[in-house]
């Protein structure tokens, strides 16, 4: 029944996704009125703030309404939920190097083969590879390796709701939710959750800070010991966005390094 509900809510949010990224156009003109009402938080992914041009240089928002970023010039990483299976794929577009979709110095290049995570089923696993029809030269990003870093406050960012059930973003948003360990996150979830596989993180007694539908794919990220920009999760799900006592869940970067390098080496070429 677990699993059964689960999969429904996935689908739904999926559907959410497309019918997001259908509407980005009226979303952009709405997130470009420059107006905020008087007294409004003027807050955004939920609960962010917009970032600066070049701030996150690896950032990718990709065509189907997914967020991605870059693992290799030629290669986003993103959710397994995002694609429709593994092979030759020329439909998808990736945009990058602006934090305004409709910036004229943005780079759109197109996708050439699609890479899912092998075994995925919808519960776990959810990575998957887009290998890009030609370079893009901007900064990767690295992912981590170990969960060394799986503490503390992690950075997220995307173009997708800032509310639920809101609009898909003109501009690239940004916030900080805080870790949120397995045996607290079960208590949320139970086993929907995948703690190997999983990681979670949100602000559990407030709410109010999350990505959303339209970030899924994208990456949630933190600073190594040498200052450098490393991945961590990838955004997966969550019921609703930004609740009370239900975190977002992240796919477990670390987790699947080693799948994702050897997929990734797979698609050189
Ligand atoms: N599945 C969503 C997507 O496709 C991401 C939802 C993230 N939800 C959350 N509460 N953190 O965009």
């Amino acid at each position: 029944m677990q699993s059964y509900l689960k999969h429904l809510r996935r689908v739904t949010a999926v559907g959410a996704v497309a019918l997001a990224a259908a509407s980005l156009q009226p979303a952009a003109a709405t997130a470009a009125a420059p107006t905020p009402e008087p007294g409004s938080v003027h807050t955004k992914i939920v609960g962010g703030t917009k970032a600066g041009q070049g701030e996150f240089p690896f950032m990718v928002r990709l065509s189907m309404g997914c967020g991605g970023a870059l693992y290799a010039k030629d290669i986003v990483l993103t959710a397994a939920h995002c694609v429709n299976g593994s092979g030759p794929n020329t439909d998808i577009t990736a945009t990058a190097g602006v934090v305004d979709l409709q910036d004229s110095q943005a780079v759109s290049v197109k996708s050439k083969e699609v890479l899912q995570a092998p075994g995925y089923n919808g519960k776990g696993k959810d990575w998957a590879l887009i290998k890009l029809a030609k370079p893009i030269d901007l900064p990767t990003l690295k992912i981590a390796t170990d969960d060394k870093l799986t503490s503390g406050e992690f950075d997220i960012a995307g173009w997708g709701a800032d509310k639920e059930g809101g609009d898909q973003q003109r501009y690239l948003l940004k916030a900080k939710v805080p870790f949120v360990d397995d045996g607290t996150c079960k208590k949320a979830y139970g086993d929907q959750l995948t703690p190997g596989e999983e990681i979670c993180a949100g602000k559990l007694d407030t709410g109010g800070i999350d990505t959303c539908q339209g970030d899924s794919g994208g990456p949630m990220f933190r600073k190594d010991e040498a200052g450098q920009w490393l991945q961590v999760g990838i955004v997966s799900w969550g019921e609703g966005c930004a609740r009370p006592g239900k975190p977002g869940v992240y796919t477990e970067v670390s987790t699947f390094a080693a799948d994702i390098k050897k997929a990734a080496d797979g698609l050189a070429g």
